[in-house]
Order: structure tokens, then sequence, then C-alpha cells
């Protein structure tokens, strides 16, 4: 099938390279010409896993190709993913100007009948705007449009596998013809007929992920619910660990029993600086805003916001009782991405910790393994450093902000013979304290004893 994407970030590359992974025609989009630019010379703008070897593949094999004219792109596909940001406004609701301007160009530039689906997150009833849109902003009323809704659940860090592995494809349909449709798109690869670059092509047998058909508004709502679950139950691991802290209990020997509840599962449940990234924190707000505006009151979720927000605090308390004054002090940031294995710093919280620590005066050494050149231009006043170790030279103290492998595997007797003072301020609780404590560290974590 002939499939446009329109937005090549995170969602729409990915999108775009799994689709042409499993045999269709995919034409990719994006207003930024220079991004568009980029992926035509090969390069990949986003770091994430696989992507860029099935980008590479899908290009060699000519399934997907790039254009910066979104006419010629609309014009080609038979469907066409909305992949745009949707970011928050200052009033948590979520901004959906680029979809609109999507739709206008949709509108103006189709020729031929098109199935429109929203990939990008959006509040519920977005569907019916967007069906509203199309047929306003059509010059040509012969134009038919259908709209669906096909709400993407991958993970920054392991965004390819999970779309070659899905648990679940939602598609929110008007009818019965747009929900063939996408069974066909989305059937190569819930019957694995594509060449799996994670596993090799020998992907684990296993359960296989289902496709529902549901109705728009519930598909829009199952992402927002879905993402907004996950968020309550961070910040609920969150609480558990301050009382753990006051009471004395250890989070981690809480959570993992709580865990193996299958009622309630393990993940989810890790206490330390809360959650971040262009997903959690903005969902979680466009959800209150929805329920708020048809006059539903959510106010756990507000709590749950709320909490997330005090997380920063917390580890500042930490950072203070620790060093004491932080004026002056040569503090070493291991962590600059919202997460690991991504290069993607929105609403990441070391971010907010380093804009901190340079308010009151602090001189910041920060490492990350993929995420130094995004933070630089926001954030010059730093001192970066790809090797973990040279940031930690003279250090203070060491904030660990990002749950990375390297940084798990950091062998703090060697780092701890080039710092200034042995300290280690953990808010991911990536090491034992028991160990810490024998390397000779003043050691300090969530809610552990
Ligand atoms: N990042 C994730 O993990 C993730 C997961 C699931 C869903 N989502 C949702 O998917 C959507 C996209 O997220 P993302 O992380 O890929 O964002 P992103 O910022 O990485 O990508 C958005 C892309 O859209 C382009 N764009 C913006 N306006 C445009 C327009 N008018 N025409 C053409 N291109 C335009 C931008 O230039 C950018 O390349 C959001 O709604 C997000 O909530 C994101």
């Amino acid at each position: 099938m002939r499939l446009t994407v329109i937005g090549c970030g995170y969602v729409g590359l990915v999108t775009g390279a799994c689709l042409a992974a499993a045999g269709h025609e995919v034409y990719c989009t994006d207003i930024d010409e220079k991004r568009i630019e980029q992926l035509k010379a090969g390069k990949v703008p986003i770091y994430e896993e696989h992507l860029d070897k099935v980008l590479k593949h899908a290009v060699a094999e000519k399934k997907i190709s790039y254009t910066a004219d979104a006419g010629e792109a609309i014009r080609v596909g038979e469907v066409i993913f909305i992949c745009v940001g949707t970011p928050p406004k200052d009033t948590g609701e979520a901004d959906l100007s680029a979809i609109d301007h999507v739709a206008r160009q949709i509108a103006q530039e189709a020729r031929t009948p098109k199935l429109v689906v929203e990939k990008s997150t959006v509040p519920a009833l977005t569907g019916v705007q967007l069906q509203k849109a199309l047929a306003a902003y059509s010059q040509r009323g012969s134009v038919k449009f259908e709209v669906a809704s096909n709400p993407e659940f991958l993970r920054e860090g392991t965004a390819v596998e999970d779309f070659f592995h899905p648990d679940r494809i939602v598609v929110g349909v008007e009818n019965e013809k747009s929900a063939e449709v996408m069974r066909q798109i989305y059937a190569p690869i819930l019957e694995r007929k594509f060449h799996c670059p994670v596993h090799g092509g020998q992907c684990p047998s296993g359960t296989r992920g289902e496709l529902l058909v549901t109705t728009i508004n519930s598909a829009e709502l199952i992402k927002h619910a879905s993402n907004s679950f996950l968020a309550l139950k961070i910040s609920y691991a969150n609480v558990i660990s301050d009382l753990c802290e006051r009471i004395g209990a250890d989070v981690e020997e809480v959570t993992h029993a709580m865990g193996l509840d299958p009622r309630i599962g393990t993940q989810f449940l890790k206490a330390g600086l809360g959650f971040g990234g262009f997903c959690f924190p903005k969902d979680i707000q466009a959800f209150i805003h929805l329920a708020s505006s048809v006059g539903v009151d959510f106010d756990m979720l507000k709590a749950a916001e709320r909490v997330n927000k005090q997380r920063i605090d917390r580890f500042f308390e930490k950072i203070r009782k620790a060093l004491w004054v932080i004026k002056g002090k040569k503090v070493a940031v291991l962590g600059l991405a919202f997460k690991a294995n991504t290069d993607d710093i929105r609403f990441a919280p070391a971010l907010d910790v380093i804009r901190r620590l340079l308010e009151e005066g602090a001189e910041v050494h920060a490492s990350d393994p993929q995420a130094i050149s995004r933070t630089k231009p926001l954030l010059p006043a730093v001192t970066y450093h790809e090797d973990p170790y040279a940031a930690l030279k003279g250090a203070d103290a060491a904030l660990v902000c990002t749950e990375w492998k390297a940084f798990r595997n950091i062998d703090w007797s060697k780092a701890g013979q080039t710092m200034s003072r042995r300290l280690v301020i953990d808010g991911r609780n990536l090491y034992s304290p028991k160990k810490m404590h024998e390397w000779g560290f003043e050691y300090y974590s969530f809610g552990r004893l």
C-alpha cells in the first residue's frame, strides 16, 4: 500500500521505517526542510537503536523516500499518517495547531480519496474536529476523506522493537472499510512478515499482538488513559519511597513484593527523580484538561503530576543536605536524556536539576552517551564530557539523573580516586548502597536503607 507519513520525528520515522520494512511504499515529509535534507543524505536525525539499519534497508529497497514538498507526499499516499508534535500549551491543553495545519494541507492537496490517520497523541474528540476541518478546508468537495485514530504506544529507547512486536495495535475507525485498510497495513507486522533487525530475523515465538478495532473517541482515550495510568503508578511508587525514608523501610523491597502480585505488576514502580520526556508530562496535562472541559473530576491525576514535580525538590534536599553550600562546588551530572537509550531531552528532569545547580552557582560537568549535542545549545554554561570518568574528575559530588547502562557499570573504586569528595546522590537508584559504602562513598538514593 502507498502510505504518507507527515512529521519525521521519533514517531514518524519509526512508523515510516517499520511500515516500509513490512513491505509498504512510504513517502515521508516534514515541515523542517533541513531534516528532510539530512534524511536524504542518509543521516538519521534522532538516536533510536536499530532505526538507522531499518531506514537504510528501506532506502536500498526503494520502499521509503523523503520530500519537503508536502503536496507531493499527500497526493501519492492512499493512507496518510499524521505524526506531528502535539506539545502542551501553558494551560496544559494540547496544542493542535500542527494537526490543523496538516489538515488544511491534506484537504487542499489531495486529488483522490484518503484515509487520514491520527498517530500523534491527541485528546478525545480530535477526530471529530479533524473530519470537520478536512471538509471545511477542501476546495474540491468531490474528494472524500475518512478519519481514523491509531495511537502509538512505542517507548523511546526500544521504539523499533516495540513497533515490530506490539502488544496491541489500536485502530479507531468510522466504518468497516477503514478497519479493513488498517488491518491490511498491519497484517505483515502481526504475521511477522518482515526482517526483524532486533532479533536478526528470528523473533521469539510467544504471544503476538492483537489489533483492536474501536471507535475513534475510544482509541484517542485509550492512549491518554494508558499513559496517565503509568504516570500515576510512578508517582505512587515515589510517595511510597518518601514514606520508606520517613519510617525506615526499603522501597525496593516494598515495590518488588507489591509487583509480584499480577494485578499490580513490577513495571513502572521505580522510585527516583520521576518521569519526563515528550509523553507522560504533556499527556497527563492534556488528560486533566480534557476531563475538566467535560466536567469530570480527575484530581488524582493532578496529585500525580504534583508528586512528580516535587521529585526535583526532594533531590535538591538530598543534594543540599550532603553538600551544604552548593555555590562554587564542582558537580558531575551523569545523564541528560529523560531516560536511557535515547537522545531525547524534552522535559528531562536532568535539565531542571542542572538549571537549579547553575542558579545556585555550582560548576556543572555533565556526561551522557547520546544527548550532549542536543543539550549544549540549551545549557551552554555546562562543561560536557563524552567520558563519564572525565566528568567525575575533581568533582565534589556525582548526581545520577539517567539510568544508562554505561553509568550502571561505572567502576566507582576507580572513579572515587579522582573525585575531590566521594559523594554520590543517585536519582535513579542504580547502585547497591552497601557496595558504595564499602568503596568509601557517602551515598544517597531514593527510599532505601
Ligand atoms: N516520542 C514518543 O515516545 C511518542 C510515543 C507515542 C506517541 N507520541 C506522540 O507522537 C507525536 C509526535 O511525537 P514525536 O516524539 O515524534 O515528536 P517530534 O517532535 O520528534 O516530531 C514531530 C515532527 O513533526 C514535524 N512537524 C511539526 N509540524 C509539522 C507540520 N505542520 N507539517 C509537517 N511536519 C511537521 C516536526 O518538524 C518534527 O520533525 C506527539 O503527539 C507525541 O505525543 C510520541
